[in-house]
């Protein structure tokens, strides 16, 4: 049975009764959370977005109404009218819960059956069915506030962007590949049967055209798509709060966003970021931390032993060095006293990320003890320990192997260490920080060619131009990228926009005139026309609001996501099309996937 509303209208939200409302008449509308009879009594907590209130029908109702009221069951639809009275118990658990709605009037607006997961706070349930009854997980109170301050935020960026003279444009989404460089999402045309639109990992170069059109200052929140392997901060669909300015320099669209950034967190948590954002070349976060984000929320910086271990006879540390690579080491304060097996994890740790061991000295308060003491005379100790400032007390983890394979594997283990020690202290704390001077190339040893760290069009620092074709690897970017507590918040670069600078860095890519052309044309044709000098950058608004919400899992912030696979449990996307759909677009399938 479902009633209709017949012109009755909500007067409040079942969050917002208080003592000041008490005697006031009004109607309620929302979902049953609970209803129970004690005593003479029925009382229903009726719960909307903003609340839960709760609702109770005496023996001065009719039996009728009674009745109804006792027949309501979890997760109806309801409508309530009646006068708000002071609690003789009140709650203080609920914001309401001073006051009580004396029930005179009920409908059954709508029925429900019994729900498969709880609406409640801290749900343990599988994610399958989570994500397969969304709707019903966004019900719950802890959902619906991570969208409430998804919107604050959303609102908040597009405030502090309007007062600073952006526009809002929206680029197309059936449009050609972009250059960020992951697998795109194809769409079959069929128009042209055998041709596709790739969905655009990002509107990087729609922008840039929109600089050359004279928009000056744009932005978007806007999907962008990327076939890649999905983590815990990745989607296949995901939203850029997308930014370009004309007529800047580096630290121009750096402060910009660095103020952006601080109005948003002031706006939705109160918290003021400390401007200017502290900075570090992308160099100094590979040697000191591993890692081109790294956690400065603790310490435990990698330190270069090669020097001080020269001369040393231990093959694996002497062979590293004499092959180019080095020997490198974190010093665990009071690590000492870790046990053997804790130790050995860590070796097994490290050679997830291709390190070959892992070697270790406890500086104990009675000597030294470590397998690798026998391979050092004790003043070659003594050096390696003054090197890396180890106290007695302290545990030396080294690697010794190539620099990448250093330098990832004890970044790792440092964050792993962080986690098993306990070493963020402040989990409130926002640690921001730009990482600049990227390379402006990485060697593909896949392609076996150098590829844009950053896209095609980001520009190399005026110091290294000449590098460009002698030694590209050396090459540095006027790229940065914001972090914060380890994690990638957003990139962006100043663009090139010089045509004869673009062409000498699509030829170090190693694309022919003709192949750039076939690719970027439409850009490479549009800066014939005086584009201005420009650049932007572009945050990732789900991670954004992940450290909002303070949720580590992206899903939370997605209303309707996709599983690790790309799936969606909600509509069973992706799916079989029918046969005609496929004869429209000229399309055979040619592989099944075979039945899970
Ligand atoms: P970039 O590729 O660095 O830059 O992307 C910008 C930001 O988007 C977020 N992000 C993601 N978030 C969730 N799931 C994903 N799969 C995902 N991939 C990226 C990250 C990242 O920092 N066009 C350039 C920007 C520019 O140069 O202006 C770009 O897209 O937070
Ligand atoms: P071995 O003499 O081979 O037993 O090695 C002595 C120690 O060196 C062991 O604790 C190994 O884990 C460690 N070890 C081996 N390879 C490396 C490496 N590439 N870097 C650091 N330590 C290593």
């Amino acid at each position: 049975m479902a009633e209709a509303l017949n012109g009755l209208k909500r007067t409040m939200m079942c969050g917002e009764p208080r003592e000041e409302h008490v005697g006031k008449k009004v109607t309620l509308m929302g979902w049953v959370q609970r209803n129970r009879k004690l005593g003479g009594l029925q009382f229903i907590d009726l719960r909307d977005r903003t609340g839960i209130m709760q609702v109770v029908f005496g023996d001065d109702v009719s039996e009728d109404i009674f009745e109804k009221a006792k027949g309501v069951r979890g997760e109806y639809c309801i409508a309530v009218t009646g006068e708000i009275v002071l609690r003789s118990a009140p709650n203080k658990e609920l914001s309401t819960g001073m006051v009580e709605l004396k029930c005179e009037d009920i409908k059954i607006l709508s029925e429900s059956e019994t729900p498969p997961i709880y609406i409640k706070e801290d749900l343990d349930a599988a994610e399958s069915i989570r994500l397969k009854y969304r709707y019903l997980d966004l019900r719950r109170p802890d959902m619906q506030n991570i969208f409430m301050i998804r919107n604050r935020a959303s609102k908040a960026i597009r405030d502090y962007l309007d007062e600073n003279g952006f526009l809002e444009v929206e680029t197309p989404i059936l449009t050609k590949s972009t250059p960020e460089g992951a697998r795109d999402y194809l769409v079959p045309s069929r128009n042209y049967p055998g041709m596709f639109y790739a969905l655009p990992q990002s509107p990087q170069i729609f922008k840039q055209l929109l600089m050359v059109s004279g928009f000056d200052r744009y932005y978007q929140i806007v999907k962008c798509f990327r076939d890649e392997d999905l983590r815990a901060n990745r989607q296949p669909e995901f939203t850029q709060v997308d930014l370009e300015m004309s007529f800047v320099e580096q630290d121009d669209i750096m402060a910009l966003n660095e103020g952006l950034i601080d109005h948003v967190f002031k706006t939705v948590l109160g918290h003021e970021v400390s401007l200017p954002i502290k900075r570090m070349t992308f160099a100094e976060a590979m040697n000191s931390y591993g890692s081109d984000k790294p956690d400065l929320r603790f310490g435990m910086k990698i330190q270069n032993l090669t020097e001080a271990v020269k001369g040393v006879d231990f093959k694996v540390f002497s062979d590293a060095i004499a092959n180019g690579g080095s020997v490198r080491c974190l010093v665990v304060e009071g690590g000492a006293s870790m046990g053997r097996k804790d130790i050995d994890r860590l070796g097994e740790f490290v050679k997830t990320y291709k390190a070959k061991g892992l070697a270790w000295i406890k500086n104990k308060e009675d000597g030294i003890q470590s397998p690798i003491a026998k391979f050092f005379k004790e003043e070659e100790m003594q050096k390696l320990l003054d090197a890396c400032s180890a106290k007695r007390g302290d545990l030396v983890l080294i690697l010794a192997d190539k620099d990448s394979v250093v330098l990832q594997g004890l970044g790792a283990l440092r964050l792993e260490l962080a986690k098993k020690l306990d070493l963020i202290k402040d989990k409130n704390e926002f640690n921001f920080t730009w990482i600049t001077e990227f390379p402006l190339f990485e060697y593909s040893e896949e392609e076996e060619r150098y590829t844009a760290c950053h896209h095609p069009f980001t520009a190399p620092m005026d110091e290294d131009l000449d590098m460009i074709e002698t030694d590209p690897g050396k090459v540095r970017s006027k790229a940065y990228d914001l972090v914060l507590n380890g994690e990638e918040l957003g990139g962006g670069s100043i663009r090139i926009h010089d045509a004869k600078l673009q062409e000498r860095m699509f030829k170090a890519l190693g694309f022919t005139e003709e192949s750039a052309q076939e690719r970027f044309g439409f850009l490479i044709d549009a800066f014939k026309f005086g584009p201005p000098p420009h650049g932007g950058l572009a945050f990732g608004l789900d991670r954004m609001i992940m450290f909002l919400a303070g949720t580590e899992n992206i899903k939370d912030v997605i209303a309707f996501p996709k599983n690790q696979n790309a799936y969606c449990y909600l509509s069973e996307a992706p799916n079989i099309v029918d046969a005609n759909q496929l004869e429209d677009l000229g399309i055979a399938i040619s592989v099944k996937k075979e039945e899970e």
